[in-house]
């Protein structure tokens, strides 16, 4: 599998062609932004740390019967996966009240939703990402009625895989963003898992281990991604 030309480049990671028109090579790079892109900066080790604990909650999501378009790793921050057709949607499961929800609806930062609400997403950069409903998804044509009802489904099952994976690691998952891509008309999980696109907590303190620390000048967010990547892969560290 010889890698071909960058095909996309976005904020944190760059997809690439491969020999084989079916597969893609993914880089988790160093970049971090924040705010639209209005914030940036390079961390060093980084792209490493995400791609490890995507590989790893991919992994666990196959292990547990969900499709997704992982197939292996190619190097420590690159993975081979299949070639998607993006559906433009981000999927967010929210378990407890942080970030854009608090700001935007008055909800108290920390309260726990239950049951989750799933919020959904128009992926569109120059509309700052919209939240949909169903109607609107459909009437944009971004997914049929039964494509939303399956991403919806399929959320809700990687919510629970995720915090039952979390609550072991003595973590709260409060919220993650998903995102979905066609496989021969089948619907997978796509793009990456990681601190990056999810809120991660310490249970007992609450402390962020996620892109907050760098979002809100909270502290090293090299030390937390560490301190996450050694709950999540402490294989790496051996
Ligand atoms: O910004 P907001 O609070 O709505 O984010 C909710 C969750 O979705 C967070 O975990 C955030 O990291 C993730 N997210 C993301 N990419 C986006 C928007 C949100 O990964 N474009």
């Amino acid at each position: 599998m010889i890698k071909g030309d960058a095909l996309y480049s976005g904020k944190a990671k760059t997809v690439y062609a491969t020999t084989d028109p079916k597969r893609y090579i993914v880089k988790f790079r160093d970049d971090v932004t924040a705010g639209d892109g209005a914030k940036k900066a390079n961390m060093k080790g980084k792209g490493y740390y995400n791609a490890q604990i995507s590989a790893k909650l991919f992994k666990l999501l196959a292990d547990n019967g969900i499709s997704t378009h992982y197939i292996k790793m190619v190097s420590e921050d690159e993975m081979l996966v299949h070639a998607c057709d993006m559906v433009k949607i981000e999927v967010i499961p929210r378990n407890y009240a942080a970030g854009s929800i608090v700001r935007k609806y008055g909800f108290k930062e920390g309260q726990k939703f239950d049951p989750t609400l799933i919020v959904m997403d128009y992926k569109n950069d120059a509309a700052h990402d919209p939240m949909l409903n169903d109607d609107i998804a459909i009437a944009l044509g971004i997914a049929s009625d039964k494509e939303i009802r399956k991403i919806r489904k399929i959320s809700l099952r990687v919510n629970e895989i995720l915090q039952q994976f979390f609550d072991e690691r003595g973590l709260l998952l409060p919220d993650f963003k998903l995102e979905f891509g066609k496989v021969d008309k089948k619907i997978v999980v796509a793009d990456e898992i990681s601190p990056d696109t999810m809120r991660l907590w310490k249970k007992d303190t609450r402390q962020s281990l996620d892109k907050d620390v760098f979002r809100f000048d909270k502290g090293d967010l090299m030390a937390a991604y560490d301190e996450a990547a050694k709950l999540i892969v402490p294989e790496i560290f051996k």
